[in-house]
């Protein structure tokens, strides 16, 4: 993975069809998304289940580009492996999920993948301080996570720009998770983001069968996040 600043359009697969996920997979990427966001949940951390590094593991050979994994669990260090052997690029835990996020992020560039930390919408900017170093994106919950279609909080725009400022020259991602769609892209990449995670407003209209919608809602979400501003 090489890095840069540039937008990129991650759809989340908890929008997709959960019976199709290879097929899904695929689709978005030909209609031009960047990296294809996979939400592990535990029914523990997070109030819903969704899958565990079988199915990463499976999904794995139809995604030619980032597969980036957020990891909604508790505890996080002992699954680290699996996820990482399942062919993960990036793996994100939750500030909140770990109570040593320092030994969990150095565990996770241990395997050679990328470290993500998570932060949800009542963690302050802060609690990544003393991270920057050991850490290659963080992610700020732009909804409290468990579920796809939530409204987006608008009050974390300023913590985007907090961190924006904390990582300075860093080669670290700022990646927005949920709520995303053409309307809220401008503001958090205003704000300092490059990695948009949107559900909900890329799978919408669209099915393996009839792919079309999910280029058209990309390209609405890029050309909304990229627009000209002073
Ligand atoms: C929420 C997940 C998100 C979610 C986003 O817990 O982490 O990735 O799928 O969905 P939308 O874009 O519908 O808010
Ligand atoms: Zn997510």
């Amino acid at each position: 993975m090489t890095f840069d600043r540039s937008v990129k359009i991650a759809p989340s697969i908890l929008s997709a069809d959960f019976a199709n996920f290879g097929a899904e997979c695929e689709a978005i990427e030909a209609q031009g998304a960047d990296w294809v966001h996979v939400d592990v949940m535990d029914g523990h951390f997070v109030p819903n289940i969704t899958f565990g590094p079988a199915t990463c593991a499976a999904i794995r050979p139809h995604i030619r580009g980032v597969m980036d994994v957020h990891l909604m669990i508790a505890p996080v260090d002992p699954y680290i492996t699996a996820f990482a052997d399942a062919g993960a690029d990036v793996i994100t835990a939750h500030v909140e999920a770990s109570t040593h996020i320092h030994r969990t992020l150095q565990a996770i560039r241990a395997t050679g993948a990328k470290a993500g930390v998570a932060l949800n919408p009542g963690t302050p900017a802060e609690a990544v301080s003393e991270l920057l170093d050991l850490t290659d994106l963080v992610c700020v919950m732009t909804v409290n996570p468990g579920f796809g279609g939530q409204k987006f909080i608008a009050s974390q725009i300023d913590k985007v720009r907090k961190l924006r400022a904390m990582i300075g020259d860093r080669p670290i991602h700022i990646e927005i998770d949920g709520g995303v769609d053409p309307q809220t892209a401008p503001l958090v990449t205003r704000a300092g983001a490059d990695v948009l995670v949107a559900g909900s407003a890329v799978f919408r209209g669209g099915s393996v069968s009839d792919p079309t919608p999910y280029g058209e809602n990309i390209r609405a979400i890029r050309e909304a996040a990229s627009g000209v501003w002073t």
